[in-house]
């Protein structure tokens, strides 16, 4: 498919991706990557980031990957400090790192919960707070013209009630409200603006493989208004509108 944004559109731009390295996160990294961006990835394997890293790369992207866990507060400032060392500013940092199993809420230990949390909520809070130094108007590389812009990857599953998915349900809509919260707070102090995309079951990801059997995704395509699951490109587009002049 063609992309509808010009190819310039995100050009001299510097994102930091968590998750970057697969799934929706992936996908993100090289849409902005094909549009003009320069890509700092971060996750846990460091196999995973290297095959990632080398496909950017053979687009023709400027990619690096660096290891880290949100969950980590070290690792979360030295992974910034090596984007910007590297890249010289920060520009768009998108939380995309999640943790997903199927667990029904009687079978489910509050460290199971609490590592869910971890990961999504108390890691997207962490990379935004490390982050801001760098994102703000007037911050490394930046000037005082304008400050830079988060994107926070969430989900739906908390609108209503969802099967077996008690701790994402109930980290993701944390993520969604600091995700208001921080564009309350940091859009009027530091002129950041912070976004959230919420997928539903999205093709081609390791959540939805996780979480559902091949029979299960064919029924829920049913229910879909357009008969067929989202995109990873979908999504992309749509983070692209975001992390661009024109959001
Ligand atoms: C019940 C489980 C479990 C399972 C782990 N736990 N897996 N409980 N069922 N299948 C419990 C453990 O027993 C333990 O609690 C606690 O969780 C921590 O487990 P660890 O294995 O020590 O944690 P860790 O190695 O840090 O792994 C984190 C993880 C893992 C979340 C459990 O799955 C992971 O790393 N996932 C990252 C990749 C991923 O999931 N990507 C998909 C994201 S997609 P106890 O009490 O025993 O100590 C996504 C999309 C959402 O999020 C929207 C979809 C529509």
């Amino acid at each position: 498919m063609d992309s509808p944004f010009k190819p310039d559109v995100l050009k001299s731009k510097v994102a930091l991706l968590t998750g970057g390295g697969s799934g929706i996160g992936f996908e993100i990294a090289t849409q902005f990557g094909k549009h003009g961006a320069c890509i700092a990835i971060m996750g846990r394997r460091k196999h995973v980031l290297d095959s990632a890293v080398s496909v950017l790369q053979s687009h023709g992207i400027r990619a690096i990957g660096l290891e880290g866990d949100v969950r980590k507060k070290e690792d979360a400032a030295r992974v910034l400090e090596s984007t910007i060392e590297h890249f010289g500013k920060l520009d768009i940092l998108v939380n995309a790192a999640a943790g997903n199993f199927l667990a029904p809420a009687e079978d489910l230990s509050p460290n199971g919960f609490r590592t869910v949390m971890d990961i999504d909520s108390v890691g997207t809070f962490t990379m935004c707070h490390e982050a801001l130094k760098y994102l703000k108007k007037g911050g490394p590389g930046k000037g005082s013209s304008s400050g830079g812009t988060i994107l926070n990857i969430s989900a739906t599953l908390h609108y209503t009630a969802s099967w077996y998915q008690i701790h994402v349900s109930a980290a993701k809509a944390a993520v969604d409200s600091l995700t208001r919260s921080l564009a309350l707070e940091w859009g009027t102090d530091y002129d950041i603006r912070v976004n959230g995309i919420a997928p539903g079951p999205i093709e081609g990801t390791p959540g939805l493989d996780k979480l559902a059997p091949k029979e299960a995704k064919s029924k829920m395509s049913e229910y879909m208004p357009l008969f067929k699951l989202g995109e990873r490109w979908d999504i992309a587009m749509s983070a692209i509108y975001l992390a661009s002049n024109a959001g």
